[in-house]
């Protein structure tokens, strides 16, 4: 059976990770395509390196545009792919543009297709994510759900019970595989000049906060605010989009707010792990703090991860600078006790002996029927 993963952001860099390895190691027919949509070394290289992930065999180098521009570029491009390479079945992770259009190229030539981290939903149509995420769902033929709360938004869309998989969240063993060597490898407290518990971890990349003038003012009004109220200093490490939206609108960085370049996985774990607390939008970044037991303050109006909600490690302020700051006020002391949701980091394996031992059968039979191999 030979395997196609398509990845082609950050998240799916770092997620898609321990499943790779766990490919490596069990010697399975597979193979990578980067769709390219992330590119910038700092976004893209990095994790390549230092999560030792093999070269892609492609990279489809569709690269940054309008959503249109870059669903055009992943369909031809990644059709091309599958047509030369005729794979058995197409695994895809997440909720980026990359995933979605290697799923529309899956359907449409009747090649299996699996999603993992399916189910997820935060009911709010206006974000490209959930529509991507409503995209690979609906198209996949099994879809492995990092809970039950995920596969029961599967069950209420109509999707049969027995091509769902409850397995945890992959990001869980991404976690605990990079940890210790964040630990034991990275001087950014140092670099920083940071003291553990000292500061505060801030990301803000989502499209619908920095792409508006007013909710993007909103955020960096709320960390000023945070920083008059707690002292405490404010690292930024900034994605490419929200550093040129920075700078198209004209907003001031407030002072106690350190915009830095963005992290590689073991810096930014480091200080993740180390901050008295995170304000974010990532939707990882949501996982991961629940996992490292470290509050979080999202700053976004919905979640699609209610679990962190549920277990009392974040709260949703939106982007309004008093809800900010009182947010903060709220998790800052909380006690870092809450059990993790996201399952104990044997993901990747439950995946593959998942698609090896119980679904193997149905995956080459229709892959037999896809649209290359009837020709
Ligand atoms: C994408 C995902 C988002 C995810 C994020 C992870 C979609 C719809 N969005 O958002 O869910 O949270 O990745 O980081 O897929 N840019 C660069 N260098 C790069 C990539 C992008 O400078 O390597 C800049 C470009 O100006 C580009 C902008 O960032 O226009 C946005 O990039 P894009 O890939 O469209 O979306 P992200 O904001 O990265
Ligand atoms: N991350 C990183 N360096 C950074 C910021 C984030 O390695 O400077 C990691 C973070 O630990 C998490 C992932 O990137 O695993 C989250 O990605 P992002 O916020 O870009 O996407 P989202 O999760 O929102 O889709």
């Amino acid at each position: 059976m030979k395997i196609s993963i398509v990845f082609g952001a950050r998240p799916t860099f770092i997620k898609m990770s321990p499943l790779i390895k766990e490919c490596r190691r069990k010697h399975l027919d597979y193979f990578l395509i980067h769709t390219g949509q992330h590119y910038s070394p700092s976004l893209d290289k990095i994790f390549f390196e230092k999560l030792k992930i093999p070269r892609p065999k492609y990279n489809l180098g569709v690269g940054s545009g309008t959503h249109s521009q870059q669903m055009a570029k992943l369909l031809v491009r990644t059709e091309k792919v599958f047509l030369q390479e005729k794979p058995d079945l197409v695994l895809i992770s997440g909720d980026t543009n990359s995933i979605a259009g290697a799923a529309l190229v899956a359907a449409k030539l009747y090649l299996p297709l699996i999603h993992i981290e399916a189910g997820l939903r935060s009911f709010d149509r206006r974000m490209p994510e959930e529509v991507n995420r409503v995209i690979a769902d609906h198209l996949s033929d099994f879809l492995f759900a990092p809970t039950s709360a995920a596969r029961d938004n599967l069950l209420q869309e109509g999707i049969k019970r027995n091509r769902i998989f409850v397995v945890g969240n992959i990001i869980v063993d991404a976690v605990k595989q990079n940890i210790k060597i964040a630990r034991d490898t990275s001087d950014v407290l140092s670099r920083l000049r940071l003291s553990p518990r000292k500061f505060f971890l801030v990301t803000a990349h989502r499209q619908e906060n920095v792409d508006s003038k007013k909710r993007f003012q909103g955020i960096l009004r709320g960390l000023e605010l945070v920083f008059r109220k707690f002292q405490l200093p404010i690292i930024y490490p900034i994605h490419p989009r929200s550093r040129k939206r920075l700078k198209q609108f004209r907003l001031k960085v407030p002072s106690g707010v350190k915009v830095i370049p963005p992290l590689d996985y073991w810096d930014f774990l480091l200080l993740e792990s180390s901050a008295a607390l995170v304000l974010t939008d990532s939707g990882g970044i949501q996982e991961e703090t629940c996992i490292l037991r470290v509050p979080c303050v999202t700053l976004r109006d919905n979640t699609e991860r209610p679990e962190t909600l549920e277990v009392g490690s974040n709260i949703i302020v939106g982007t309004n600078p008093q809800k900010i700051v009182r947010g903060v006020q709220k998790m800052i002391n909380k006690r870092r006790q809450w059990a993790n949701p996201f399952g104990k980091g044997n993901t990747a394996s439950l995946i593959l002996d998942i698609i090896y031992h119980k679904i193997k059968k149905e995956i080459l039979l229709k892959s037999r029927e896809c649209w290359y191999n009837k020709r």
